[in-house]
């Protein structure tokens, strides 16, 4: 049976997956309707992987004993000032979805759930690419600035790129 403060842990990280989920979609949303056609798909396919963690998460609770709760969303952010506020604030969120999964670690640690801590391994390294890959975006823009053609084969390039590369 899964102790309660690791469920608890664990019911949290997947509120905060989905709402990843959420806000990607929201900034897919705004890629699309803002010509950014590349941009969109590599934010849906995103939005799509976000969801899969929390599946996942979800998963993992339930087959250990615990209960998964399904969280409540507020609307994500629709309007961005350009590319350069999307891929800012999505990194922000990754930020701080490394600060929490490492806060599970942690507490896996303490309460000596090595099963669990096995299970959140997968989370820690996913992390450190989708922190790698929203810098490596950001890079790029600001190497392209305000320049069409280099915004152009920007947006082109996102369609090829996974989020998970
Ligand atoms: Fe599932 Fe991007 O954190």
């Amino acid at each position: 049976m899964i102790d309660t403060q690791i469920e608890q842990a664990l019911n949290d990280q997947i509120a905060m997956e989905a709402r990843s989920s959420h806000f990607y979609l929201g900034m897919a949303t705004w890629a699309e309707t803002s010509g950014l056609n590349g941009t969109a798909a590599f934010l849906y396919r995103h939005s799509h992987e976000e969801r899969e963690h929390m599946l996942k998460l979800i998963r993992f609770v339930n087959e250990r004993g615990g209960t998964a709760h399904i969280p409540s969303l507020d609307a994500p952010a629709a309007e961005f000032s350009g590319l350069h506020a999307v891929f800012t604030t999505l990194l922000e969120h990754e930020t701080n979805v490394t600060a929490s999964i490492n806060e599970v670690v942690d507490l896996c640690l303490s309460r000596k759930d090595y099963t669990t801590h096995n299970f959140m391994q997968w989370y820690v390294s996913e992390q450190i690419e989708e922190e790698a890959l929203a810098r490596t975006i950001l890079d790029k823009l600001a190497m392209i600035g305000s320049d069409s053609a280099g915004l152009y084969l920007f947006d082109r390039d996102l369609e090829q790129l996974e989020p998970e590369a």
